[in-house]
């Protein structure tokens, strides 16, 4: 194992952060890693804003979620899907009088393009998140971003084309995280597949879920009196508030958009 695989394979969620500040020196290692990441056709179809101000990191402890550790956190980190930057770059650069020249449409951002802008940015967060672990510095990713979409574009100033796809919290951990506790992840057979997709029917599942049938996962198995994982992890996440939120949310994002 090399160093970097050390780094990937050791790496878990840190939502405790200590006291103990990151350095400009680093956050600007980290930045600068951070724009290396890989991005479609060398566009960078993302944004970053540093989330400084106390007063913005509690308000999105509330709007994502109510998580209180996004407050607590040393250095967080927006994650937005730009198009907009693309957009106003043509603008400037008058293509739709080209097109209008040429006798072509002049076309507007469409989901594809969104879904692009998501690639982009969420590979930047991930080349960001390797790159802080690799100097001791933990992260989470806040998936709540995308909900209370008025709220966030109103109060981060965000344009039509731009959509917030990720929050990260930053910070050294507390305590020096151990192997246990660790989550698990699925065997590889299940995730990873030859030539074709494969479609996993009862007996796989059985298999599948078999190592997060522990005692120490039942109470989470059991929530609200749920028989099964499935059924916990739908009333506990796919049916829960803040999934339905997110489902508003995007919503409206995309009817904006389109
Ligand atoms: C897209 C995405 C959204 C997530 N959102 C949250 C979140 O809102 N709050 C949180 O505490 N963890 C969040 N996480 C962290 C996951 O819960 C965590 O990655 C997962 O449980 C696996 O644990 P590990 O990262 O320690 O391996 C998110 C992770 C991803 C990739």
């Amino acid at each position: 194992m090399n160093q970097t695989l050390d780094v990937i394979m050791k790496r878990r969620s840190t939502r405790a952060y200590s006291h103990s500040p990151i350095t400009d020196d680093e956050k600007d290692t980290i930045l600068e890693a951070t724009l290396r990441a890989p991005t479609a056709g060398n566009m960078m179809l993302y944004s970053i804003v540093e989330v400084d101000s106390q007063n913005l990191k509690n308000t999105l402890a509330e709007t994502c979620d109510h998580q209180s550790f996004i407050a607590k956190a040393p250095w967080v980190l927006l994650y937005l899907a730009d198009f907009q930057r693309q957009y106003d770059y043509f603008d400037y650069c008058e293509v739709s009088r080209l097109c209008q020249e040429r006798g072509i449409p002049y076309r507007m951002p469409e989901t594809a393009d969104l879904m692009l802008a998501c690639c982009d940015a969420l590979i930047a967060a991930q080349t960001t998140v390797l790159a802080a672990e690799s100097l001791g510095i933990g992260s989470c990713y806040i998936g709540d971003i995308m909900e209370n979409y008025e709220v966030h574009r109103d109060l981060l100033h965000l344009p039509r084309y731009v959509f917030p796809i990720a929050l990260l919290c930053l910070g050294r951990p507390v305590r020096e995280l151990s192997d246990k506790g660790r989550s698990s992840r699925f065997d590889r057979e299940f995730i990873v597949y030859k030539d074709s997709y494969t479609r996993l029917s009862g007996g796989d599942f059985k298999r599948m879920y078999g190592p997060l049938e522990t005692p120490a996962d039942a109470p989470r198995q059991y929530y609200q009196g749920a028989d099964n994982i499935g059924q916990a992890m739908y009333l506990r996440k796919t049916s829960s508030d803040f999934s339905l939120e997110m489902v508003r949310s995007v919503k409206v994002m995309l009817d904006n958009w389109k």
